[in-house]
């Protein structure tokens, strides 16, 4: 089975082509970060048109990358939401078109279920899991029990951690992408020159916080004497920012993980994975870190390769296969869904 799959739900374009024997023939990808760098952040109309622009480009690089024409083509998955709403309407028109004009079955899936299942294209992890969607706009902790099925154990009250690392950066004048920014920074610094705080710290939910991080980076900042901040200031500052990040998410994974170990007491014999997916999980000192938490409670950490952990196509098109490999597919009138919680359940509870 080849399937193509189209993500176009932020500031990437991209198109893959993947096979349901985990062979990535073809991941190409192109970024919009410099159309959105004169406003500091992603623009919603500016990436609608950039994606318009640059969608064709992408699927034909996947097709001759994998040296295969549309006719060869078995299936097509998109990003149908969530996201920036008209850059995943090209996407799915894009899809649609296609898979009409080929007479291919499609399916529209949700793009955080593409980070939650990326690790099985990676590697055969069986369900159920426990999952720490870490990304831009997302920072959850869920229990995945099947394709499809999710229950929420946790969440941001604030800011997501990938929106924290983009701040952050952003406060130290450091380029975008935040997180591979900030994480260079800290390689040159001293993660204990600055004491950052750990919101939620030993609270018995599983919920996270991240803004009085941000805030705490801001007033080091103030309070360091005036002018250009020297560039040791910097690699400290991003150091301990990233420890107590990786502080916080490991802490909080554990409450998750005493909940995941209750509420699945069949598994106890079992080994337990706990799975790490979003830009964030591409940070080395957060994985590092998140390691020696699962180990300490008994799991098994399973972390797909960082460059599948941020925005990718190829995961969309995994996501796509374990659909059709259950013969679930989309129709013709699938509407774009600009939110799209995986557990909907807990999102109504929550209101
Ligand atoms: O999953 P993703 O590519 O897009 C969303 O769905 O949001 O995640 C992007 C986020 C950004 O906030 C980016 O700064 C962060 O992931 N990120 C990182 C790293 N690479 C990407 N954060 C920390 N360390 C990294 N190496
Ligand atoms: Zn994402």
């Amino acid at each position: 089975m080849k399937i193509l799959g189209i993500e176009t739900s932020c500031d990437e374009t991209a198109a893959a082509i993947v096979t349901a024997n985990r062979q990535i023939l073809a991941n190409e990808i192109v970024s919009q970060l410099e159309e959105h760098r004169p406003y500091g952040g992603v623009v919603p109309e500016i990436a609608a048109r950039a994606h318009l622009d640059y969608i064709d480009l992408m699927v034909k690089r996947a097709l001759e990358t994998a040296k295969l024409d549309l006719s060869d083509l078995d299936g097509i998955a998109v990003t149908g939401g969530p996201g920036l709403i008209g850059g995943v309407i090209v996407g799915v028109m894009t899809a649609k078109a296609i898979a009409f004009a080929q007479d291919l079955p499609f399916v529209a899936v949700n793009h955080l279920e593409g980070h939650a299942l990326t690790v099985r294209l990676a590697e055969n992890v069986t369900f159920p899991y426990l999952l720490l969607l870490v990304s831009g706009g997302h920072c959850q902790i869920l229990a995945v029990e099947d394709v499809g099925r999710y229950q929420l154990y946790g969440q941001t009250v604030d800011d997501a951690v990938g929106e924290a690392f983009d701040k952050c950066a952003r406060m130290l004048g450091l380029p975008a992408p935040g997180g591979p920014s900030v994480e260079k920074a800290a390689r040159k610094g001293d993660a204990t020159r600055f004491q950052f705080p750990r919101p939620m710290r030993g609270k018995p939910h599983c919920d996270f916080s991240f803004s009085g991080l941000k805030t705490a980076v801001r007033r080091t900042i103030d309070s360091l004497p005036e002018g250009v901040l020297v560039f040791q200031d910097v690699a400290d500052i991003c150091a301990a920012f990233q420890q107590a990040c990786a502080d916080i998410l490991s802490e909080r994974s554990a409450v998750a993980m005493i909940r995941f170990r209750a509420n699945h007491p069949d598994m106890h014999d079992q080994p337990m994975s706990f799975v790490i997916g979003g830009g964030v999980a591409a940070n080395q000192t957060i994985r590092k870190a998140l390691q020696a938490k699962a180990s300490s409670m008994g799991f098994t950490l399973k972390a797909p390769p960082p460059r599948l952990c941020t925005d990718n196509a190829a995961m969309v098109a995994w996501a796509g296969i374990e659909y059709f490999q259950r013969q679930i597919t989309s129709d013709f009138t699938f509407k774009p869904r600009p939110r799209w919680p995986l557990d909907p359940k807990a999102q109504q509870l929550k209101k």
